[in-house]
């Protein structure tokens, strides 16, 4: 069981967590993940990345968005509430070395998991270049903290809000053909927005790692629930990866792959809405 300590709403959908995990907190390095089960009993299993953890106050942080039935219900949860099972950590850490210059584009929620990595990357003495996006100004989410690690910071909104109107790609370009173009770009965030980053830096050979959320159900290898091609081979996400060379990846297939829930997820998401209805908390 690991209680809720602290429970803040970042934008309009999206939740963090502080839970009560003290050897998470003390074994997690960036990019790694847990599997969240609210309920072990018929509970869902949810990939959710390691967002930050406190060794000292024995946390670990958890940023999620509110776009099915289990993370919805996550979301009703209040402090003090407890997660009946959290496994992890999962996944192969972030390889974090001194690069020189790395470009980070985070999108929408993709900017949680991009912050340890990014940290890591700046304690190593990276020079740190960091693009951050969202649909509007309500949706961005953790500015601050990206400032604290950014040399160089850029804001991105679709509708124009908030910082620059544009995609990411946007500036990434601009960036990649600088006369010092980065030695590494990072991206997280939604399938389609790391497909497009890989293409933007591809034809300027900057090396691209991507972060992938598939569908997961053990997470250790045996499933097959979040399997991906990388580089015509198959790779599973919770051990192989998450993290992969964003020009290797084959989006098509990936994105084709995560929509295979689709309706069983929205009649879940329907059911859980009239559930709550009828206990009068919506
Ligand atoms: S989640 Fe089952 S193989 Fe990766």
């Amino acid at each position: 069981m690991n209680k809720i300590i602290e429970k803040t709403i970042l934008s309009a959908d999206v939740v963090q967590m502080k839970v009560h995990a003290p050897l998470l907190a003390e074994e997690r390095k960036p990019g790694q993940f847990v599997i969240v089960q609210i309920n072990s009993d018929f509970g869902e299993r949810i990939p959710l990345t390691i967002a930050d953890a406190d060794v000292k106050s024995g946390t670990i942080t958890l940023v999620f968005q509110t776009v099915g039935k289990t993370t919805h219900n996550l979301a009703e949860m209040k402090v003090g509430d407890s997660i009946e099972n959290l496994l992890g950590p999962l996944g192969r850490p972030t390889h974090i070395e001194k690069f020189g210059t790395i470009v980070c584009v985070g999108g929408g929620i993709g900017v949680a998991p991009l912050h340890p990595i990014a940290e890591g990357m700046k304690k190593a003495g990276n020079r740190m270049i960091i693009i951050i996006g969202a649909r509007n100004k309500e949706l961005l989410i953790m500015e601050n903290r990206m400032k604290e690690l950014a040399d160089e910071l850029i804001i991105c909104t679709d509708d124009g809000s908030y910082g620059r109107k544009c995609l990411v790609t946007e500036p990434l370009k601009e960036i990649c053909g600088r006369s010092e173009k980065p030695d590494l770009a990072v991206a997280i965030g939604p399938p389609i927005m790391m497909r497009f980053c890989a293409q933007t830096t591809l034809p300027f050979n900057v090396p691209t790692v991507v972060s992938l959320n598939t569908i997961m159900i053990d997470g250790t290898g045996m499933c097959g629930g979040c399997r991906v091609t990388v580089g015509g081979k198959t790779k599973f996400v919770c051990v192989d990866g998450p993290e992969f060379d964003g020009h290797q990846v084959d989006f098509e297939n990936m994105i084709k792959r995560l929509g295979a829930y689709k309706n069983h997820e929205s009649r879940a998401h329907k059911k859980c809405h009239l559930e709550l209805a009828a206990k009068g908390i919506k």
